[in-house]
């Protein structure tokens, strides 16, 4: 029997072509990022709307710190600006902030204004927002392995409890339901590193709008074909 098809309840997605929007407007790349945080807005107030309660946003990867210096400085002070100036709109929209990656390489004013954020918005919840901040799926797994380790050998854990389920809870995501759906703008075919063990069963959409382009009614229209799919999950 396949599963009854309603609202996806988790979504995430692959912010990519901001460098592509600007270039085709020949600004500088770091204006493609700035146009890229409205679109942002626009996703988030659609999915409250649409009544998604998890949305997840790849915003930088590990492998985003090998871009040049200044395209990084600038992505970290939009970051932190970001953070500072939404706080009030996390608590008036009941926006529950997390995050996940491998945090403790961001700047530290960044890390200040974003555990000032989580820490602030943690009994929202109307949308759990979480932003993938130097994340990397790769990394993500081998850190749950390493922790799940550490526990074996202190003897917290037994080896036979290791399961799928158990090992999810070391991951950056535990208590967060696998996404319902995974979208990709600017139409490259591919995850670059993203939510690589959540994605197993995800339904997967590539668009070939740019990010600072993709809007509400694009996201309308992913849903709406969504609700069409079946998910076998291996069963026929
Ligand atoms: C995605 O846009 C945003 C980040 C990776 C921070 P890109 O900057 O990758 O834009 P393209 O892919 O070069 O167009
Ligand atoms: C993935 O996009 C990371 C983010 C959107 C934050 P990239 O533009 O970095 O990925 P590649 O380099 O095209 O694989
Ligand atoms: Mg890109």
């Amino acid at each position: 029997m396949s599963k009854k098809r309603g609202t996806p309840r988790h979504i995430a997605v692959i912010m990519d072509g901001n460098g592509h929007w600007a270039k085709r407007r020949g600004l500088p790349r770091i204006m493609g990022h700035r146009a890229g945080i409205d679109a942002v807005e626009k996703i988030i107030d659609a999915s409250i709307n649409m009544g998604i309660k998890y949305l997840t946003l790849y915003a930088f990867s590990s492998e985003n710190w090998k871009r040049p210096k200044k395209e990084v400085t600038a992505l970290m002070k939009y970051l932190d600006e970001y953070l500072t100036k939404k706080l009030k709109d996390f608590h008036d929209k009941d926006i529950r902030l997390l995050a996940i990656g491998e945090l403790a390489m961001l700047p530290d004013k960044v890390q200040k204004s974003l555990y000032k954020a989580i820490e602030e918005t943690k009994n929202n919840s109307k949308l759990t927002l979480i932003l993938a901040l130097s994340y990397g799926g790769r990394a993500e797994i081998v850190s749950a392995a390493k922790r799940i380790a550490k526990d074996v050998k202190n003897k917290s854990i037994r080896l036979e409890a290791i399961n799928e389920e158990l090992f999810s809870t070391y991951l950056y995501t535990a208590g967060i339901p696998d996404p319902d759906i995974l979208i990709r703008t600017s139409y490259e075919l591919r995850l670059s590193n993203f939510l690589l063990w959540q994605v197993s069963y995800t339904e997967l959409y590539f668009s070939k709008k740019l990010w600072p382009d993709f809007n509400k009614k694009d996201l309308a229209g992913i849903i709406e074909n969504y609700k069409k799919r079946e998910r076998r999950f291996g069963k026929v």
